[in-house]
């Protein structure tokens, strides 16, 4: 590192000494300058793809033997070769050289230094592109197969927590004001409906993902006798892509594990928000343990809601890797470019940030405590159930919703003016009102019967929460 960030401050584009890569050298006849060297090797992050790569590779050789284009000798060395590779990159001896620019060369290389010859044979009918794309598509797979798990344990602690809560009253809120008492459950399931739409999307985009690219070659295919289908077969792919320039030259399903990182992170933020408001001194809504908050260094009182605040904050990394990638990508000719190298760091850091962000939503849904009391004073505070009055009154007294929304905003006044909630105005005051409303008129009034009384589908009521809790249990947990 100290050799190259002199290259860059100092003198640039002084060519090293070195000879030119092994791999491709063969026209050339100096080494690439120190600069080009960093600009150029992308080994520093992909060779995340280790696995992936080795995978491929020894796929591509046994369609290699199959085929009668390399030697079964030849192909048991290769195959010996890179499980060796594999051993010593996971026990952390593997020797990662710049000067190989990529994972793929540098594996390739190691082979060649354990196997001599044969390792060279590894490479025909293939091509940097279609294995860097072969490479990639596997590695975003395994992403999206890890997130989706994480999505499945985050519904679990949802779906629990409603089911615990499907009674349990609160405000529920437009323009972060109150308007109706909705139950906890229920605002818990909302939550869910969105995660497993997350869920639904990255399935979708496996789905489209799911071909194998190898085989394309560098971007017109090959004229080796290849076999595409048993590639793609070893490797788990659904089937070839159908067009080889296609097959090396689009990113399209990163930007679509990314596209939907970014909407799954969006439901994750408006969450952390809510547990961001709900943890404030002012709603006292939710209580978050020691567990998952901070304290301040000078405001001994304090309880801070860190993590839902960076769970959060991270959304706007999942946004901006997504753009990178767009960007990048954006008014490219075909096919391969290289641009396209710089499509791993966005697609890694979306990843690990989507594994980071989900496993602390879930914590902090097991971890709090809801604070019962609290949500049910705040629930009829607010004249929330002015809805509920005015409902009555155009069952019972046949009234058009227009004209029983007036006499509810009458009563809201009323109380307003008393300075006390609509259930503590007596008979007497109402029917001062509105002279045809009854003592049942009153039983609407209070927090449990409005809740009781949103039977619709979809609606707050405790035993609509309780059957939706155990479709989702029943759709995404089993
Ligand atoms: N490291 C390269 C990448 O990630 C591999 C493909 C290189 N292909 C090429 N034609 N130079 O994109």
């Amino acid at each position: 590192m100290s050799e190259n960030t002199k290259a860059v401050s100092g003198t640039p584009a002084a060519p090293s000494s070195g000879p030119a890569s092994s791999m491709w050298g063969g026209r050339f006849a100096g080494g690439p300058a120190a600069i080009m060297q960093r600009i150029n090797a992308s080994i520093d992050f992909d060779q995340r793809l280790y696995a992936q790569d080795i995978r491929g590779s020894q796929a591509h050789c046994r369609m290699l033997v199959q085929q009668g284009i390399i030697t079964a000798a030849d192909g048991d060395a290769i195959l010996t070769g890179l499980d060796q590779v594999l051993q010593e990159i996971e026990s952390g001896q593997f020797p990662f050289r710049t000067e190989l620019e990529d994972i793929h060369m540098n594996v390739e290389a190691r082979l060649a230094e354990i196997i001599g010859e044969p390792a060279g044979r590894l490479h025909t009918a293939r091509s940097r592109n279609d294995q860097v794309a072969t490479d990639f598509r596997l590695w975003v797979r395994d992403a999206m197969d890890g997130m989706d798990a994480a999505l499945q344990g985050l519904l679990e602690a949802l779906i629990t927590r409603a089911e615990e809560h499907a009674a349990t009253v609160m405000p529920g809120f437009t323009h972060l004001q109150a308007a109706q008492p909705v139950t906890m459950g229920h605002h818990l399931m909302a939550y869910v409906e969105m995660i497993g739409r997350d869920r639904g999307r990255l399935a979708d985009a496996r789905a489209r993902l799911n071909e194998s690219p190898l085989g394309s070659a560098a971007l017109a295919g090959t004229s080796f006798p290849i076999d595409r289908h048993f590639t793609a077969g070893q490797l788990g792919f659904d089937r070839p892509m159908a067009n080889s320039l296609d097959g090396v030259s689009d990113r399209d399903f990163a930007l679509e594990f990314m596209a939907s990182s970014a909407i799954c992170a969006i439901h994750l933020s408006r969450l952390a928000e809510e547990m961001v408001i709900w943890t404030s001194a002012q709603f006292r809504f939710i209580k978050l343990s020691d567990a998952f908050t901070t304290g301040s260094s000078i405001m001994p009182q304090k309880r801070n809601p860190d993590a839902a605040e960076l769970v959060r904050a991270k959304t706007g990394r999942v946004i901006g890797d997504l753009n990178a990638l767009l960007i990048v990508m954006k008014g490219l000719p075909l096919a391969y470019s290289k641009d396209m190298q710089d499509d791993k760091e966005p697609v890694f850091e979306c990843a690990d940030t989507m594994e980071l962000a989900i496993a602390a939503m879930t914590g902090m849904i097991g971890d709090m405590t809801v604070n019962t009391a609290v949500l049910e004073k705040a629930a009829g505070a607010g004249f929330t159930t002015a809805t509920d009055i005015a409902d009555w009154c155009v069952r019972a007294l046949k009234m058009p919703f227009r004209k029983a929304h007036h006499v509810a905003g009458s009563l809201v006044k009323m109380a307003e003016d008393k300075g006390c909630d609509l259930p503590d105005l007596s008979l007497d005051e109402m029917r001062q009102v509105e002279p045809g409303i009854t003592e049942d008129a009153r039983a609407v009034l209070s927090v449990a019967s409005s809740v009781a009384s949103r039977t619709s589908f979809g609606g707050t009521a405790p035993e609509r929460v309780r059957e939706a809790a155990a479709a989702a249990r029943a759709k995404w947990l089993s």
